[in-house]
């Protein structure tokens, strides 16, 4: 039995390649998170681990794996679950899985962006209820989508994909925020980058797409919502920390901004209390990436960055390169 472990079932396509390779490998047989004291326990002198964003992977989990540890490949394009410049000082590479969720994730941020807008959630729990007892001139009234000004905090590969969505699709002008000028992006459909507080009052819409680092825990907080317009809608497929998810309920209940429509949250599973009863937000479960295609793709990058590290070459997409010291 191969000396690998995978923390929980990723679908069969990645899974087949780790079969093929090494046969038979133990797998958490669960569909559920592993405790930290499982974690530490079955990582325990492993070559190789196919890990997800949702262990989270200390310098401990780092340690009890130890030094034959060749790789912790994570099943997520984000990786701030994993404490990659430790893994690097202890010689273990670490990887994920870029690119190939692009595309499904800007698709989920268009439809929470429409949802959260046009009010469909809300709607369609009223028509459920047997409320709908004809049209009314007033009823369900949202925000204009087409021409409107889309702000994107983060104008990386995922961001940059949905801004020229919504540029192409929807004549959208684009405001952007980046570490570094995205002149592509600025050639092809004439975004424009800003500072944040410029693209947080001129923008319609504010959708956060950068990744978390210490950097951006809480970059849009109380003061951030308090710079929107009372008609902004506001989208989060990034992570659930970047946002002050409190000063977000309270925007929202007092009207500083129109609604929300989120996939992430900042302690997932839980959700704030406050949002769970507002109606001016659309709560998807971090299901941004969460297309056959997608996740099937997901597993054979992750399933291969795996193989890569095992058979003595660099992963195409290790994280952590300018951490990792020679063994
Ligand atoms: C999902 O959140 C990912 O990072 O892949
Ligand atoms: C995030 O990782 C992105 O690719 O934009």
């Amino acid at each position: 039995m191969a000396n690998i472990y995978v923390t929980r079932k990723i679908p069969e396509g990645g899974l087949n390649m780790l079969r093929e390779k090494y046969g038979e490998f133990e797998m958490n047989p669960d569909d559920r998170v592993l405790s930290k004291e499982e974690l530490l326990e079955k990582v325990k002198g492993r070559d190789a681990v196919l890990c997800l964003l949702t262990d989270p992977i200390d310098r401990e989990v780092l340690e009890a794996a130890g030094p034959q540890c060749k790789i912790f490949s994570n099943y997520a394009v984000g990786y701030n679950n994993v404490d990659v410049q430790s893994a690097g000082e202890l010689g273990i590479m670490v990887s994920n899985t870029p690119g190939v969720l692009t595309d499904a994730t800007a698709d989920h941020a268009a439809a929470l962006l429409f949802a959260a807008a046009r009010r469909i959630v809300e709607s369609d729990i009223y028509a459920r209820a047997g409320k709908f007892k004809g049209w009314g001139p007033l009823h369900f009234l949202g925000q204009d989508i087409t021409g409107k000004t889309l702000g994107i905090v983060g104008a990386g590969r995922i961001g940059g994909a949905f801004a020229r969505k919504m540029a192409r699709g929807f004549d959208m002008k684009i405001l952007y925020t980046n570490r570094g000028r995205n002149e592509e992006l600025e050639q092809e459909i004439g975004a424009e980058l800003v500072e944040l507080p410029k693209l947080l009052a001129e923008s319609d819409f504010v959708s956060v797409h950068c990744p978390m680092m210490d950097e951006t825990h809480h970059l849009i907080g109380e003061k951030e919502f308090g710079m929107m317009k009372p008609s902004c809608v506001f989208i989060n497929t990034a992570r659930g920390p970047i946002v002050d998810e409190a000063a977000l309920a309270s925007a929202l209940k007092n009207g500083k901004i129109f609604a929300a429509g989120l996939d992430v949250y900042e302690e997932e599973p839980k959700i704030h209390p406050d949002l769970l009863g507002l109606d001016n937000v659309v709560l998807a479960p971090h299901t941004a990436s969460a297309t056959f295609w997608t996740r099937t793709r997901m597993a054979e990058m992750a399933a291969q960055n795996l193989i890569d590290a095992l058979e003595g070459r660099m992963p195409e997409y290790c994280v952590n390169k300018e951490f990792l010291k020679s063994r």
